[in-house]
């Protein structure tokens, strides 16, 4: 008598593409683009030279990082008929907007049915400059301030952070915000990776392929895990006891319940760019003053770790780090709880995955 192997639920196991980009190995928690290993890039790299890295294949030589940045500098502004759209959202998830503003953007660009290579790659760049435009702006909105107009001088990050917040952020801000952006510029055929090529496939148009990403990013068990892990944080609220901390866990674990921010379809190990984020969640909360989420942070993680061998995963430190980010960033805002999270994940919807 022959048993059959039975299949495995999903796609668990089926090869569907392969990446010259992405090289990815869950064992020993490695993550490279190109070849680049992602601790090099996070120490020694911007966000606009991966950026090259992901298009072109290889780093940028000094002129060559110029022109992409001039190119990302006269994209970024929003044209008058996104921003009426934007203002005229009803109050929401930043997700649920930047999923219908993207869309928008489709409306309104000047190469929107032209499908040729030279065209998506000027619609890549386009999106990649102005999905940080979409992001920084509505959050400005939903703060109840006024658009602001991006600053040539300034690079994606920072004017992300300024178009944000009003102010020119400070080197640590500006440099932190920048490694979160290269350490999510790719992550291989990750799900809403896998969403935007399904519909690319189909030969739609560049916009409706990453509206979908933006759709799959959206959900808790994806991007969406970090607002969660800092719903969680907050629920504790700041001066929650250790104690506390590890009880509510333990009963959370027991239930069967998931804890956000932990476990992962491929890393066996702590994902590599959570060491990153972890570091710069200490650095900025010492610098605003709000260790205290970062520390209970690290409990949860050591709970986690010893109660189910669980790692963290991008989504558990990049919520204290975004939080503590904002708390710098938001001397003349109004408090944004949750609304950017995903910022930096779902900006580069745009920029890698090309082959
Ligand atoms: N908390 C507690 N237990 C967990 C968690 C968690 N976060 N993740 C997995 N487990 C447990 C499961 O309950 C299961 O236990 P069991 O064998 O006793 O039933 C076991 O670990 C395996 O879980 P699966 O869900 O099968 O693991 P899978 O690899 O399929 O799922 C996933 C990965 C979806 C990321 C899962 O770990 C999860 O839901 N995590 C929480 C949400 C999250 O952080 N998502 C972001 C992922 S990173 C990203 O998308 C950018």
């Amino acid at each position: 008598m022959t048993t059959e192997a039975k299949p495995k639920a999903g796609l668990e196991d089926v090869v569907a593409a392969t990446s010259a980009i992405c090289y990815l190995d869950g064992d020993r928690g490695v993550l490279a683009y190109y070849g680049y290993d992602i601790h090099d890039l996070a120490e020694g790299a911007s966000f606009e030279e991966v950026c090259h890295l992901l298009w072109h294949g290889r780093l940028p030589n000094r002129a060559e990082l110029g022109d992409l940045q001039s190119q990302l500098a006269a994209a970024r502004p929003l044209g008058e008929g996104v921003l009426r759209f934007m203002k005229q959202l009803p109050a929401s998830d930043g997700m649920d907007s930047l999923r219908t503003l993207t869309s928008v953007l489709g409306h309104f660009d000047p190469e929107a049915s032209d499908n040729s290579a030279p065209a998506n790659y000027r619609k890549a760049v386009r999106l990649t400059a102005q999905l940080g435009s979409l992001v920084a702006t509505y959050g400005r909105l939903q703060a109840g301030g006024g658009p602001i107009q991006p600053d040539p001088a300034l690079g994606h990050a920072a004017n992300f952070l300024y178009m944000l917040t009003g102010n020119r952020p400070n080197a640590l801000s500006t440099r932190a915000f920048d490694i979160a952006l290269v350490l999510h510029a790719d992550h291989e055929l990750n799900a809403s990776t896998f969403a935007a090529r399904v519909a690319a496939a189909t030969l739609t148009d560049i916009h409706s392929a990453i509206v979908g990403g933006i759709g799959a990013l959206k959900g808790p068990l994806h991007g969406g895990a970090n607002a969660e892990v800092m719903k969680m944080l907050l629920d504790f609220g700041a001066t929650a006891s250790a104690e506390k901390v590890e009880s509510t866990i333990r009963e959370k674990l027991a239930r069967k319940e998931k804890i956000p921010g932990f476990g992962h379809r491929v890393y066996k190990t702590m994902d590599p760019r959570a060491v990153h984020l972890r570091q710069l969640s200490k650095d900025l909360g010492k610098r605003s003053g709000q260790s205290h989420w970062v520390e209970m942070s690290e409990r949860i993680e050591a709970l986690v770790k010893g109660e189910k061998k669980l790692n963290p995963n991008v989504d558990f430190y990049s919520a204290s780090m975004y939080y503590a980010l904002g708390s710098q960033c938001r001397s003349t805002r109004k408090s944004s709880r949750s609304r950017t999270y995903r910022a930096p994940f779902a900006q580069n919807g745009s920029v890698g995955r090309r082959r």
